[in-house]
């Protein structure tokens, strides 16, 4: 039996297996029920009390050894089917999905960039803002109906914690801390308490402009504004300027380019007319300067302040203001890449 034994210790030591199921093979012809180990077992009842304890050693170093063996082939297989199914250092690597950049900031950016080519800085303001920025210090009178509910949104009740409604705001908060020359941009996010559809928003955002200096003229504004629409729009765009009203510049005007999409000859998109309205500007009102600590006797300025999504509307052709802010991969996807 002792022979046996030994047999069996040599044969384990060289034991190999290709695959999962020799393994199994080797598994049941050693340590099944019906396997060598425990056919020694067996017979071992038999053996006389003098070798009882040479051959049980003997077995029990077989046992440990058959177990050991089996173990490190199951685990080599293991770690090979591993690297086999997981890791193929040879293949080239997945493309990463990149993601585009938003329509809106692709038109902001490149607001941002016709104007510093202009010389224009850039101006930042909070979006919570007081009564006096929004609109006193722009020279809304006491009464005027953009202060009302209806427009405005007022933070915790507080009548002088609101949300901005416009970037004109940053204009006072410019010319509080500095003096002229100002030639400032100045981008940012606005709110107001409108119904919400496709042509209006509870939020979008402006772009303001202000150049305050000595002898600044309406002529001035118009060329480069002119300037803006050839850049923005295409070097044939026409721009025209029509009277209208805001309450912090005087004469104030509203500005139409030649509409894009008919090129002139009109379409629905201009309502026929061949024109649509960009941007609203003007001289700075002389009460504006005074508010703000600026002398009106010393300085003019202009100042105008266009709405990013307009802009991108007839950049893009986008009909439905709503689609940019719904996060919809489908719409953002079709937004030239950052890279
Ligand atoms: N603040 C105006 C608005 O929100 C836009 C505007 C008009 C800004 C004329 C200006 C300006 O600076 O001169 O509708």
């Amino acid at each position: 039996m002792l022979d046996r034994i030994n047999a069996l210790l040599k044969e384990v030591e060289v034991l190999h297996a290709k695959n999962a199921e020799e393994l199994e093979a080797l598994r049941i012809k050693y340590l099944s029920k019906k396997g060598a180990i425990n056919e020694l077992m067996n017979e071992f009842r038999n053996v006389s009390a003098d070798q009882k304890k040479e051959i049980g050693m003997k077995m029990n170093e077989l046992k440990n050894k058959v177990q050991e063996q089996i173990k490190r082939l199951k685990e080599a297989f293991e770690a090979q089917g591993q690297s086999q199914d997981e890791v193929d250092l040879s293949r080239t690597a997945y493309p990463v999905a990149l993601g585009t950049r938003h329509p809106l900031s692709l038109v902001r950016e490149e607001i941002i960039q016709i104007f510093s080519r202009m010389g224009f800085t850039i101006a930042d303001g909070p979006e919570i803002e007081d009564d006096w920025h929004v609109f006193s210090s722009m020279n809304f009178a006491e009464d005027h109906p953009a202060r009302d509910m209806q427009d405005t949104f007022f933070i915790e009740h507080h009548p002088d914690v609101i949300l901005r409604t416009h970037t004109s705001s940053v204009q006072s908060r410019v010319m509080e801390h500095t003096q002229p020359p100002i030639r400032v941009i100045c981008p940012g996010r606005v709110y107001r308490n409108e119904a919400i559809s496709y042509r209006a928003h509870c939020f979008f955002h402006q772009v303001e402009g202000l150049y305050i200096d000595k002898n600044v003229s309406f002529t001035d504004l118009k060329q480069v504004l002119l300037q803006f629409a050839k850049e923005m729009f295409g070097a044939e765009t026409k721009i025209r300027l029509r009277p209208s009203y805001f309450p912090f510049t005087e004469p104030s005007a509203e500005m139409d380019i030649s509409c894009d999409i008919c090129g002139g000859t009109g379409c629905a998109f201009c309502k026929h007319t061949g024109w649509v309205e960009i941007l609203g500007c003007g001289m700075v009102d002389p009460a504006v300067l005074e508010a703000n600590g600026i002398d009106s006797t010393i300085y003019t300025g202009y100042a105008f302040g266009m709405g990013v999504e307009r802009i991108t509307n007839l950049k893009y052709k986008v009909s439905d203001l709503r689609l940019f802010s719904e996060n919809d991969v489908l719409f953002l996807e079709q937004f030239e890449s950052a890279h």
